[in-house]
């Protein structure tokens, strides 16, 4: 059985002061029955780690690369040492802005399982692609192009239009991206691939959490902006545990 997961993605948002935020997050995940990830931004990655709680913190992206000179990056290995066990890869933010192709997520995909991270890896089409028919062939090609060899890993499927914006997909739409996500997670890893989560990501708030969650296929969500405030990622946690 896939695990029931709910993950924050922090994206370049907060300061010192938002520990405090993500305390009240990690003191409150206990007594909710599903799994809850938060992805801050690096440098409060190592303080998240240590708060009290059943929180498992996660870096949003990694280099592919152990070490080396690549001035501004970092390492799974070294997102692992600050106390990371899971790590963002392939988030649509960094396949458009910085122009990362599927082998390269791939590429750091396999550098996290190498850490000992489970990466979590997005997956979304365009507003064009979409209206051109293509949804459902780019996220396929996109899955097959960034899986590492090892099905310890998590999907995110995050439709890029509705990312930040209130518009979501219909539960038509969902329910055939994550059907066949799993149909092909099924193909190339067998038994393994049906125990591999699926989330659901792109403007997840508490309003729309429980339609989400009842949709076969969806193990749970990656959440951006409503991941912000423990009043609104509690409550989607709370969706999840009692779908
Ligand atoms: P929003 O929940 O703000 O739409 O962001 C989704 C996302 O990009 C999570 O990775």
């Amino acid at each position: 059985m896939p695990q029931k997961i709910v993950a924050g993605n922090w994206k370049m948002n907060g300061t010192q002061a938002s520990l405090s935020e993500i305390q009240a997050i990690a003191e409150t995940t206990q007594d909710i029955h599903c799994s809850a990830i938060l992805c801050p931004p690096a440098h409060l990655l190592h303080s998240a780690a240590r708060l009290p709680g059943q929180l498992a913190i996660g870096g949003q992206n990694c280099h592919h690369a152990p070490s080396g000179a690549f001035t501004g990056d970092i390492s799974a290995e070294q997102l692992a040492d600050c106390g990371a066990f899971y790590v963002i890869v392939g988030h649509s933010e960094r396949r458009e802005g910085y122009s990362e192709s599927d082998s390269l997520v791939r590429a750091k995909a396999q550098a996290a399982l190498k850490s000992g991270l489970t990466p979590i890896i997005c997956l979304g089409e365009s507003q064009e692609q979409r209206a051109a028919g293509k949804a459902l062939e780019i996220v396929l090609a996109q899955l097959s192009g960034s899986l590492p060899d090892d099905p310890q890993v998590i999907i995110a499927y995050e439709p890029i239009w509705a990312i930040g914006t209130g518009l979501v997909p219909s539960v038509a739409e969902i329910t055939e991206v994550h059907d066949a996500l799993r149909t092909q997670l099924y193909t190339i890893f067998g038994a393994a691939g049906q125990d591999i989560s699926i989330l659901y990501g792109g403007s997840v708030k508490p309003s729309n959490a429980q339609e989400i969650f009842a949709i076969t296929h969806v193990n749970g969500a990656l959440v951006g902006g409503a991941s912000l405030k423990a009043e609104d990622f509690l409550p989607i946690m709370r969706s999840l545990a009692e779908s």
